[in-house]
This record gives C-alpha cells, structure tokens and sequence, in this order.
C-alpha cells in the first residue's frame, strides 16, 4: 500500500468564530488562530481542518458562501489567509479547507443572477421547479422556497438561504473545479467536503444522499483538481455503509483520502426518529460492533477510516458519553485512548483536548444556531413545552461545541477582550482551560499529545489488524497485530468498577491514564480504566 503523509496525521478541526478573538469584536478570527499556532504544534498535530472561513452572511456560520474566493471580513482578508498558510507551515502544519458545493449562499452572485435572470446560464446552476413535492429541509420545513419575481420554486436542502446548486450542469461543475484549484495553488493540504454525498440527489425522486451519479462527479472532480497532488480529503458522509466508504476511498477509486461515517454518532439518537430524541446511555455492546464493523471490514489499502468523537455539529462527548464530573480527565482519557489506537485518521475538535463539555443553555434567547432556532420554533408551534425543548438543545445543539474556546481564567477565558461575545463563555472555563492543561502534567491535553506522537512514531497504527476482544458490557477491548507485535487496548466505558479477565503478560506500557497496578492486577478495572499495552 502506497504511504501518504495522512496515514500518520492528527487533523485538529478549528471553530473559526469561536477559537481566538484578535481584534476584540467577540468573534474569532483568522490573526487569532495565528496566534495560537504554537500551542497547536506543542499538541503535536499535522493538520488543521479549518470550518468555512469564505465571505459569507453567516447565516450558517459560513457554510452558506457568497464568495468562494474571498474571506469574510469579520474573519480578515486573503492576506491574512496566505499569512496563516505559511506561519502554519513553518511548523509542519498543512490546511484543509472546508469545501462546501452543495449549496452556495443566496447572496452568492450565481444565485443572485439566476434570480434575477431566468434565462442567463446561471439559471440552471441551481435546481427550479414549479410544483414543490414532499422534500423536507434538514433544518425544519419544506425544502422548496418560492420565487416571486420567477413563479418557481427553488431547492434547499439546508436553510433557504443556502440554494442548492445543480451538479447536473456541466459549466457549474467546471466552475467549482477551478475553484478547488485556486485554493490548491495557495498551498493547503486538503479539503473536508461538506455534505458530499447529496451532490447526485435527484430531487423529483426524492432522493437526496447516494444519488446515481455521485461517484461520477467525485471522480471528475479527482481528475480535474486533485490527481497527482498528495492532498487530504475527507468526504462529510452521513449515510455511508463500510461497502460506500470503500467506493470512496479505495486509492483505485480515485474519489477521495477517506470519509467521515457517522454509525456510531447514530448511537445518540433514537432509530428513524428525529435528531432530537437523543439517547444519554452510551449502548457499550452496540458501540463494539459498530466500531469492529468498520475497523475490520475497511482492509488496508481497500479504503481508510476517520476516527472522531466530536465535531462542530455534534454535542461534546464528555457530556453525552463520558462523565463531566468526578470523573472528567479520566473519562476524556479514556475516550481518547480507545479511539486513537484504532486504524485511521483521527480528529480532534477544538476544546476536546482540554476535555470542554456542553454549555448549560438555559433559554432561546442565549442560542445561535439555525438548525436549533428552527426547531424550537417548529415544536413551540406543535404545542412542545419550552422546558423539553431546551432540554434537547442542551444536549444536541449545535451550540453546545460552538461556544468560545478557553484559554485561560482571565475575562471571556482570555478568548476575547470584548464585552460581549457571540456566544457565551461556559461559566467552567476557571476549571477548564488551555493554561491550566498545559501547566499540569497529568492534564487531558499531555495524553492527547501522546497520542498524536505515538500516530506519527509507530506504523502498527496502521498496518496491525483489529480484534475485538470479548468482555464484560461496559469494557471495549481490542487487540493490534502484526506478524511480529501485539498490542492490547482495554478501556472501562462507565462509572463502575468493571471484571475484567484477560490474562495479559506485558512487555510495556504504550499508554495508560491508571496505576501499573491496575493493569498487573487486571482482574478489577475502576471506573474509566483505559490502557494499552504491547504483549507478547
Ligand atoms: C454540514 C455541516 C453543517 C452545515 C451543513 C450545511 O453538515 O457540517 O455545519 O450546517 O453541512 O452546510
């Protein structure tokens, strides 16, 4: 199997409003992340995946982009973006960019002149029918918006000011390949694709992921922008079975790097229900197969995993998973020990180093976010009590992952220097934050930090095969091998003491968040015991 720089990367995914305020406005910004490079090369990682940092009215925060060649003002200009490009690679630090083709914004000037002009070639850039059908929005609704001035319909997929574009049209895709290449030429290292798997929908079919001409699109897409470059890309795909992602990421496929499954995200929310019926017990056993499914079935060089816990979508993972009180670092600990000695890339979003949790929301009133904002407002109308709907936001909200990130216990958690930032700083920053982390030696951030180097020094990270191990419920334990080495990951999932009865005769500790003790006296894990060990 051919080797690429990814295999051995930690991508660490930035929040752009939220990371580091320069300029005191409240919202972060592209000077703030440069200044705050230093600490991301102390962690260690390879990579930044950046969130939509193009112009853009932020009506989802970026991911409705009006310009895809210039950065949104409240973010700097293109010169602090070549500027970040360079003082990130002088630390051995690439940047992927967010790509977002789906859709564009309604300010975008393709939309703007369809809009306006029926008949310019831009009309069927986008999607336009007379009659809507029964195609819902992700974000509550129809997904059909009507068009006074034209007496159409457009599509939505997302809100109605992110028009979905027509992938169909050949000029459009062309387009968007000179596009990606613009930015390949400015030198990052990759681009996380934004809800790739709708570019075939066939809206009159109502059918929107895995459209039949999906893979032919990727495929043009990798002969015009990326063969021969050894970039990253990763694929947002919600839907994606172990025998899609293969299609996609099998290096024969020419499609693309690997992509982002969201199974055992699926675990938070009840089966065919909408998003908001979560489920806070982590279902151990189902986890298990999940990930077994996944590590087992995509074989090296048949196609590559992403491994992440969090992004800006999902709640922090601490506070649906893991345990935001007593056992806070140990628990983060050991959710990031299972994770990061799987096969694949691995990601971390910004604050999970620090082991960030959800915000405690308590009213409309302190949200942002569309997706959630429309809910509410949906399920008010249905006659839903506000208490169970804040309940919901506070633990699935987008929100949650999108508050500041802190830095230390000065004011705003020394994000910003503003009196007021876009959204609320958690109240725990004088307990979580980056000073602190990095002044102790025991913090979450030094096993994160371990992980990472131990992903670019030992390439049984990615050649050894997986076994799943059988255990109590609330273990997860597995084993990595090769010809010639062993090793065993064994993490407790829970707040009880766990049995635990492999015998494990030891050579080393690759990395623990427990006693020697525990591992010698293997019989009794405590609560959030997690470790690995080579073995013979
Ligand atoms: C993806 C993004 C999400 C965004 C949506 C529409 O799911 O991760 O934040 O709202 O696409 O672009």
């Amino acid at each position: 199997m051919e080797k690429h720089w990814w295999h051995t990367a930690t991508i660490y995914q930035i929040y752009p409003k939220s990371f580091m305020d320069s300029n005191g406005d409240g919202v972060g910004d592209l000077q703030g992340i440069i200044s705050k490079l230093d600490y991301l090369e102390k962690l260690g990682i390879t990579a930044i995946w950046l969130s939509p940092v193009y112009q853009s009215p932020m009506d989802d925060n970026g991911y409705d982009i009006s310009d895809y060649e210039a950065i949104a003002d409240i973010f700097g200009d293109m010169s602090d973006m070549e500027e970040l490009i360079e003082q990130a690679h002088q630390r051995g630090i690439k940047i992927i960019m967010d790509l977002v083709v789906n859709h564009t914004s309604d300010e975008h000037a393709w939309f703007v002149e369809a809009k306006n002009n029926p008949h310019s070639e831009k009309r069927d850039f986008y999607i336009w029918r007379n009659e809507p059908n029964e195609l819902v929005s992700t974000f509550s609704g129809s997904a059909w918006e009507f068009d006074e001035q034209s007496q159409q319909y457009y599509l939505h997929l997302f809100s109605k000011k992110q028009p979905d574009l027509n992938w169909e049209n050949e000029v459009l895709r062309h387009k968007i390949y000179e596009m990606i290449n613009f930015w390949v030429d400015k030198g990052i290292g990759g681009f996380r694709m934004d809800v790739i798997d709708l570019l075939g929908k066939l809206p009159d079919q109502l059918i929107k992921e895995n459209g039949p001409k999906l893979h032919d699109y990727l495929k043009e897409m990798h002969q015009y922008t990326l063969a021969g470059k050894d970039l990253l890309t990763v694929g947002e795909t919600w839907g994606a079975t172990p025998e899609i992602a293969k299609r996609y990421s099998n290096p024969d496929e020419k499609e693309l790097s690997m992509v982002f499954q969201f199974e055992h995200i699926g675990l938070q929310h009840k089966e065919n229900r909408p998003k908001w019926e979560y489920i806070k017990e982590l279902d151990v056993p189902a986890l298990k197969m999940i990930f077994n499914k996944w590590q087992t079935e995509l074989k090296l060089g048949e196609g590559w995993n992403s491994l992440f816990w969090n992004n800006h979508d999902l709640p922090r993972v601490l506070s649906i998973w893991g345990n935001t009180g007593e056992y806070r670092e140990k628990s983060a600990k050991a959710l990031a020990i299972l994770l990061h000695l799987m096969r694949g890339t691995p990601y971390i979003y910004q604050g999970e180093e620090i082991g960030m949790t959800n915000y405690p929301f308590e009213s409309l009133s302190e949200l942002d976010d569309i997706e959630s904002l429309n809910y509410a407002k949906e399920a008010l109308d249905l006659g839903q009590s506000e208490a169970v709907i804040m309940d919901n936001i506070r633990m699935i909200g987008r929100d949650n992952a999108r508050t500041p990130m802190q830095w230390n216990t000065e004011k705003n958690a020394g994000f910003s220097t503003s009196d007021e930032t876009w959204l609320p700083v958690n109240p725990n920053f004088t307990l979580i934050n980056v000073e602190e982390a990095v002044s102790n030696p025991n913090s979450i951030f030094y096993t994160y930090q371990k992980l990472v180097n131990l992903r670019k020094e030992k390439s049984w990270l990615i050649d050894a095969d997986f076994e799943l191990l059988e255990t109590e419920d609330k273990v997860f334990a597995y084993r990595r091998y090769t010809d010639e080495e062993s090793y065993l990951v064994v993490v407790n999932l829970s707040d009880e003491e766990q049995s635990f009865s492999i015998d494990v005769d030891y050579i080393e500790i690759i990395i623990s968040n427990t006693d020697e003790a525990v591992i010698i006296n293997n019989h009794c894990l405590a609560p959030w015991d997690a470790f690995c060990v080579k073995i013979r």
